[in-house]
């Protein structure tokens, strides 16, 4: 009798923890630099993935936002929003191929309104280690080391992208429909559980 009781049990357990732990496809992209993280999630929209180290004792968090099938016309952005799931107040990283030179822009910036050009601007979290790739012609990725001020276990994460504005030299407006508009969830740095 407990031998069938253990598979049913085992089979609830992983049914009940599979939609969290659902897609896994960013556990075998090996990035160009090398650097290697323990985890990561593939994120319900946007084709983006974050994957990343945390440090518990010293609150940093050494994550790379990956974002695949895009253009070099195209920004990208990842954020941590400490006053809630939403735009507004998002401590923004943000990455686009600059037009002038064809060198990767990266640079933080905190979303302060929804008419944001995601100018640049000090975050509430000191950054270093800011870097971004632009591959394959559709896949660009930022590169940071995010230091928080406290041991935050779940934080609220939003994702963009976007078109570049007609000079190509800035963010303009991304979709206010569908998947983005949906780009915003939780995530435990710990577990790597997301919602
Ligand atoms: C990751 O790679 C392994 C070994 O090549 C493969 O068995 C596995 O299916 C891959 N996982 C995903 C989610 O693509
Ligand atoms: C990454 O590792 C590969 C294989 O070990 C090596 O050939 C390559 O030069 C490394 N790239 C960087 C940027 O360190
Ligand atoms: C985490 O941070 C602490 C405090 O700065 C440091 O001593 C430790 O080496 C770090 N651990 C890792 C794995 O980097
Ligand atoms: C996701 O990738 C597909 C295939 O490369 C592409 O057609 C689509 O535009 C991408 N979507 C976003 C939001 O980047
Ligand atoms: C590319 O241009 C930007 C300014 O538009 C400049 O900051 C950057 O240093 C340039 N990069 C190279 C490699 O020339």
């Amino acid at each position: 009798m407990h031998k069938a009781v253990l598979p049913f049990a085992l089979f609830v357990l992983i049914t009940l923890f599979a939609p969290s732990l659902a897609s896994h496809a960013c556990e075998n992209h090996t990035f160009s630099n090398n650097r290697t993280y323990a985890r990561c999630v593939d994120l319900p929209v946007l084709n983006s993935s974050l994957h990343w180290n945390y440090n518990r004792s010293s609150y940093t968090l050494d994550m790379a936002f990956r974002h695949v099938g895009t253009t070099h016309s195209r920004w990208v952005a990842w954020a941590i929003n400490p006053s809630g799931q939403q735009m507004i107040g998002s401590q923004a990283l943000v990455a686009y191929q600059s037009n002038n030179n064809g060198s990767m822009r990266v640079y933080t910036s905190p979303v302060d309104s929804y008419a944001t050009s995601l100018q640049e601007g000090r975050l509430k979290y000191r950054v270093s280690r800011l870097s971004a790739t632009f591959e394959k012609e559709s896949e660009m990725t930022i590169f940071a080391a995010v230091h928080l001020t406290s041991d935050m276990g779940t934080i609220n994460q939003v994702w963009q992208e976007g078109p570049l504005n007609g000079k190509g030299d800035g963010p303009s407006m991304h979709a206010t429909s569908g998947d983005h508009i949906k780009s915003i969830g939780t995530l435990n740095l710990v577990t790597g559980v997301t919602s």
